[in-house]
């Protein structure tokens, strides 16, 4: 069956003009003002901008983390996702040492098969390089279709790797054609602080911002930088955080190396006063990175405006306040780290950045979309409408302003982040591959209806 979006703007990273949208099956097939619509169901899109689905870059759905599971999952995560205007995420399927790659995906592929609403990909984390892991990375990279890979240089004794399993994911990364991701850290010299506040009593959740100060981020993300200029390879530093990374990432673009960065909507609108909530609230603003000093959200801007920083990602990682994160009551430590942010990442980002005049409406469309299609494999496929492109779109209404709230969210947790914000503009439906997931603000979509993508080989855009 045919559908034809009539009336609205359509929006991509390059352009703004009216036209009407004809999708045939799960593709767009024609673009334009007179189009032979034949048979086809027609949706009024007046008023409304038709924006590529949003690709959320960094989600952790199902994930076990800091002694508990994530509460939203495959099902959950996607779902509420595509209620705020996102079709595509890609999520990290953990690896532990001595695991078989293959078998590590296999577990990721049984949590969200069956389970998610719109299409998926996996970055792949690398725990350890031996031989044999860099030897199976052939077959991940060019069989399995994951082209994006992992290294977390913090969180010690759990995920950290040393400098040298970076810079050997590095030198393979470049051999395979794939981007080397990394959680930019130190985390030795974090695990040094927390000790020493433990030691002096400090367990509120406000120290969990204090042991994690941006020299230790800005000197993790130079040290990335370097093992990648290093290895004549390709980078992108995930969850940027604070202007001592920023000033790294500029310096290492002007020389021209492959580096890339993505920041997140809570280090671009919160602040580290909110750690110091009453009544353990601040657990609530418990990430790592931590939330940062209020003058870094300018530098982040500034850096999305200026392409320094290429992509927002919503760093979905949810527990709940209530039996998740009061498990670090007494003890900061042992708060798990991360938030609900997969549903208002894409809202967030419009209201923020392009109606409050941050970015342009197309710097959006390229930081919410088509810069992740661009650098994780799936341009022109997902990433923009045009013929032959899938049909992930999103009607947007710019007029409508609405508050968020954990009364009327859709991620599986009992609170968010953002409550009260007011953010102007409002999914309206969402198409994923052709076929409605949200009609007119309600869920028509279909668990299992998500399809894993086998993304190309890193190119640079
Ligand atoms: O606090 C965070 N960011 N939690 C999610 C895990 C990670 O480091 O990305
Ligand atoms: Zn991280
Ligand atoms: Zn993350």
């Amino acid at each position: 069956m045919k559908k034809l979006i009539q009336g609205g703007t359509v929006v991509t990273a390059a352009d703004t003009y009216q036209a009407d949208v004809l999708i045939d099956g799960e593709r767009v097939v024609a673009i334009g003002n007179d189009l032979d619509i034949a048979g086809a169901e027609v949706i009024d899109a007046s008023g409304c901008y038709l924006f590529p689905g949003g690709i959320d870059p960094h989600t952790h759905l199902d994930m076990p983390f800091g002694g508990t599971v994530t509460a939203d999952d495959f099902e959950t995560g996607t779902r509420a996702a595509a209620f705020g205007g996102t079709t595509t995420v890609i999520d990290f399927c953990l690896t532990g040492k001595g695991q078989s790659l293959r078998e590590a995906i296999e577990h990721w592929h049984g949590k969200a098969e069956g389970k998610a609403v719109i299409d998926y990909g996996f970055h792949l984390m690398i725990a350890e390089a031996n031989d044999s892991v860099l030897q199976q990375l052939q077959h991940v990279v060019e069989e399995e279709g994951i082209t994006s890979l992992k290294v977390f240089m913090a969180y010690k004794n759990v995920f950290q790797a040393d400098d040298e399993t970076l810079f050997k994911t590095l030198i393979r990364a470049k051999e395979l054609g794939a981007l080397v991701q990394v959680h930019a850290e130190n985390g030795d010299v974090i695990d040094y602080l927390i000790k020493e506040a433990l030691e002096l009593g400090n367990t509120d959740p406000i120290y969990h911002a204090h042991t994690r100060p941006p020299v230790a981020e800005g000197e993790a993300t130079g040290r990335a930088i370097a093992l990648t200029a290093l290895a004549d390879s390709q980078l992108y530093v995930v969850h940027v955080s604070c202007e001592e990374a920023v000033k790294r990432i500029a310096e290492a673009r002007e020389r021209g190396l492959n580096v890339y960065g993505e920041t997140c909507p809570q280090y671009l609108t919160l602040d580290i006063s909110y750690l110091e909530k009453p009544d353990f609230e601040g657990a609530k603003y418990v990430w790592s990175p931590p939330l940062r000093e209020k003058w870094n959200q300018e530098v982040l801007w500034s850096a999305l405006k200026n392409g320094i920083l290429q992509t927002v990602g919503s760093d979905q990682c949810s527990f709940n306040f209530d039996g998740q994160k009061d498990l670090g009551k007494g003890d900061f430590t042992k708060i798990p780290n991360g938030g609900p942010l997969i549903e208002d990442r894409f809202g967030i980002l419009y209201s923020e950045g392009a109606h409050k005049g941050r970015i342009s409406l197309n710097q959006f469309v390229d930081i919410t979309s088509t810069k992740s299609a661009k650098l994780f494999g799936m341009f022109p496929k997902k990433g923009t409408i045009a013929v032959g492109s899938d049909a992930d779109i999103v009607i947007f209404d710019p007029q409508v302003t609405r508050t968020i709230s954990a009364q009327t969210h859709h991620m599986n947790v009992d609170y968010n982040p953002f409550e009260g914000m007011e953010v102007n503009g409002e999914v309206v439906s969402v198409l994923s591959r052709g076929n409605f997931v949200i009609r007119d603000r309600n869920y028509v979509g279909a668990a299992g209806s998500g399809r894993f993508i086998r993304r190309s080989k890193f190119q640079r855009p």
